[in-house]
């Protein structure tokens, strides 16, 4: 099976799960990356039973307009029912690393604005401890450089994201070789320096069930 086969998998589940949940007045959160962009294509079947969404970038966005499901501003809707989301990193805890495509302030937004948050993702994301996948901050352009200095010193090693600039018209510095042992003291640490947007780190704010696509089948998870 490919990874596409998988994220197929475990977007056909999540919407399975959702639309089990779904009443008249349900929004859902919706995310961003490959992942999310099948969970979108399998609302597409629904879309008139669809109250609407809150997309985690202008990208989801667009693409659910496509499939002619209303996208709502998160200001003019209360508590999020559920929220969707694929991960670049997972750990049995169900937390996360999150922003390889730059989503992850509007993502972490949604995620704490929403009830309950499923994570779909292909079983390549799951780790013993987060870090593998270098972890992205988002930072005012301005603090870029002394941001990045306050990273080395907590044993990290930025890398400026080229050619990137956030939703919010931010940049993002991915972090390598950190071997994050405690991830809510270092989200919360990164989170301290002035400058940074959001870390994505979801630690505080994790999963609360996974559906992780497996050779053997889509494996549910719950935290
Ligand atoms: C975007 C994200 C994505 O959820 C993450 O990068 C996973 O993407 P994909 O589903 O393409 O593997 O955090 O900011």
């Amino acid at each position: 099976m490919s990874k596409d086969d998988l994220k197929r998998a475990v977007a056909r589940a999540a919407f399975k799960y959702v639309e089990s949940k779904l009443e008249d007045d349900t929004v859902i959160g919706i995310g961003t990356g490959s992942t999310a962009n099948f969970f979108i294509e399998e609302l597409r079947a629904i879309a008139h039973r669809l109250n609407g969404t809150v997309a985690s970038s202008e990208e989801s966005a667009r693409r659910l307009k496509e499939c002619s499901i209303p996208v709502f501003d998160l200001n003019s809707v209360g508590t999020l029912e559920i929220y969707v989301d694929g991960a670049d990193e997972c750990n049995e805890h169900l937390q996360l690393i999150k922003g390889g495509g730059a989503a992850l302030t509007r993502e972490k937004i949604i995620a704490v604005a929403s009830k309950e948050f499923v994570c779909i993702a292909d079983e390549s994301k799951l780790v013993p401890v987060l870090g593998q996948f270098p972890l992205p901050v988002e930072v005012i352009p301005m603090a870029r450089s002394y941001v990045g200095r306050q990273i080395v010193k907590l044993g990290g090693d930025p890398v400026y994201r080229e050619n990137c600039v956030t939703d919010n018209g931010n940049h993002i510095l991915d972090v390598f070789n950190l071997e994050i042992l405690e991830p809510r003291k270092i989200e919360s640490e990164i989170n301290q320096i002035t400058g940074v947007v959001t870390n994505g780190l979801f630690a505080e704010r994790g999963a609360n069930r996974l559906f992780l696509g497996t050779s053997t089948g889509v494996k549910t998870m719950e935290a």
